[in-house]
């Protein structure tokens, strides 16, 4: 468990990643009515805005509790949300898994990537991950681009990897360690 304040502030040179809120009910309302926007995650598309109030509250209650962490990502300059981006614990310890997605309106900005690259110095730094682990659905070509980007090791094809109307979607596993993160990173200064 790990003790973070609720007002804990990410920044990078372009953003802002700050708790979630019922003010970006919008956000999430918005890219989810987006064909296709919630194939390549677990939560499917609410119904009803009202759907959204307990999410944002189970969010914060595990905030909270230490055992993950949902950040909203912010357009520093202009304050406009873009995304979401969450760390949470496994059950292997020291081991922490992260997800994302950007409204579709933003996409294909370096956004995902830049977020993704301070969230995991977070996870290494701030709650002392050994590890960090990812995956995407097989088809999900530019969550692997992010992913490669971030310096992710493949591990293995896992072919229930979560499961969508019901059907298992195979996804891709991967992971990082805290200094191949680090040497990563010394190594590809351009990437960001
Ligand atoms: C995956 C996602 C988060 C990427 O966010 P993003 O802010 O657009 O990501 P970035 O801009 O940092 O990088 C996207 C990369 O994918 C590439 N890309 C975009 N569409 C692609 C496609 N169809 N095939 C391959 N690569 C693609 C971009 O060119 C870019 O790579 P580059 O920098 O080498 O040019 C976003 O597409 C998304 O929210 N998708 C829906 C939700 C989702 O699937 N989340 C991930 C669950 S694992």
């Amino acid at each position: 468990m790990s003790n973070i304040p609720l007002h804990k502030v990410l920044k990078t040179d372009r953003l802002r990643l700050r708790v979630v809120s019922l003010s970006d009910i919008h956000l999430v309302w918005s890219a989810s009515r987006y064909e296709g926007f919630n194939d390549g995650m677990v939560w499917d598309p609410p119904l009803d805005k009202k759907e959204m109030i307990p999410v944002t509250s189970k969010n914060i209650k595990a905030w909270e509790e230490g055992v993950a962490f949902t950040f909203t990502i912010e357009i520093a300059e202009s304050n406009t949300p873009v995304g979401r981006i969450d760390i949470r614990i496994e059950s292997e310890p020291g081991v922490w898994s992260i997800g994302f997605w950007i409204h579709p309106e933003h996409q294909n900005s370096g956004y995902a990537t830049e977020a993704s690259k301070e969230l995991m110095r977070f996870g290494f730094d701030d709650l002392r991950a050994s590890k960090i682990t990812i995956a995407h659905a097989v088809w999900n070509t530019s969550s692997k681009r992010v992913i490669e980007k971030l310096g992710f090791e493949f591990i293995r094809e896992n072919p229930t990897g979560y499961l969508k109307a019901g059907e298992p979607v195979p996804e891709y596993e991967y992971e990082i360690r805290a200094f191949e993160f680090r040497n990563f990173w010394l190594q590809n200064t351009e990437i960001l």
